[in-house]
């Protein structure tokens, strides 16, 4: 592994651990937002899905971290894990505030499952989560904030998207250094896995109990839509390239 990507991901970790204790303090004590019911719905729903991708995302960098062999790489995930945990405490504490409750189940748990079962390199669950599930946090992040009008909503999500931003920042960097460095046909099937994941999840997503609330939101021409931008995205990852998009189907 280069001295170079050592040293990025070092500054990255730094970054983030200065991050953690920078945060400026959100203003809890303003009145809660007065929402009709069916927008309180959609919040809490919202809210919801957010809590379990936080905390499923926490328990992925958790796990995969020892089996990460460049130890500032093992630094930053770690980081990350404190980073999610903190976010999930956040919106529980939102949650409660607009008075909902919390799901007992997301539906990430099983990406967790099956990225964490992976018997190949470790960055198949990086490509999953710091691309893709990170990604679609920060779109729909933005979203969010349309849906949720309320002053103290747009700071929270806003300081969390800063800390999301970092975590994709260090996926993009760290996989363009190793993804390049495992073989084509390991990479074709990381890919093959990943479509495979994508669709599965998305699809328990919009038809499982979890996705009624927002379900509305994602039509199914959403995930073939979704997913050739994410054919778009995963290339600067290092997965494949131009010259040899052709084999990964
Ligand atoms: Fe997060
Ligand atoms: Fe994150």
């Amino acid at each position: 592994m280069s001295a170079t990507l050592n040293g990025q991901l070092e500054a990255l970790a730094d970054k983030g651990g200065r991050a953690q204790s920078e945060h400026p303090s959100l203003d809890w004590e303003g009145m809660p937002p007065k929402l009709t019911s069916w927008r309180r719905g959609m919040a809490i729903g919202i809210v919801n899905q957010f809590i379990g991708g936080e905390e499923a995302t926490a328990r992925l960098c958790r796990d995969l971290a020892p089996r990460i062999c460049l130890a500032s790489a093992r630094d930053c995930l770690l980081i990350q894990v404190e980073d999610e945990m903190n976010h999930a405490a956040i919106y529980r504490r939102y949650l409660n505030r607009i008075g909902g409750r919390a799901s007992a189940h997301h539906f990430l748990e099983e990406v967790v499952k099956r990225s964490l079962s992976w018997k190949g390199a470790p960055e198949a669950a990086l490509l999953a989560f710091h691309v893709i599930v990170e990604g679609e946090a920060l779109a729909f992040l933005d979203e969010a904030r349309d849906w949720i009008q309320d002053p103290l909503f747009h700071n929270l999500s806003r300081q969390i998207a800063r800390d999301e931003a970092r975590h994709v920042a260090f996926g993009r960097l760290y996989l363009s250094q190793t993804l390049p460095c495992l073989p084509l046909q390991e990479r074709i099937e990381i890919y093959r896995w990943l479509r495979a994941l994508w669709f599965d999840g998305t699809t328990r997503l919009t038809k499982g109990r979890l996705g009624s609330v927002i379900a509305t939101a994602l039509p199914h021409s959403w995930m073939q839509k979704r997913w050739d931008h994410w054919i778009l995205a995963l290339q600067p990852t290092g997965l494949f390239d131009g010259a040899t998009l052709s084999e990964f189907s």
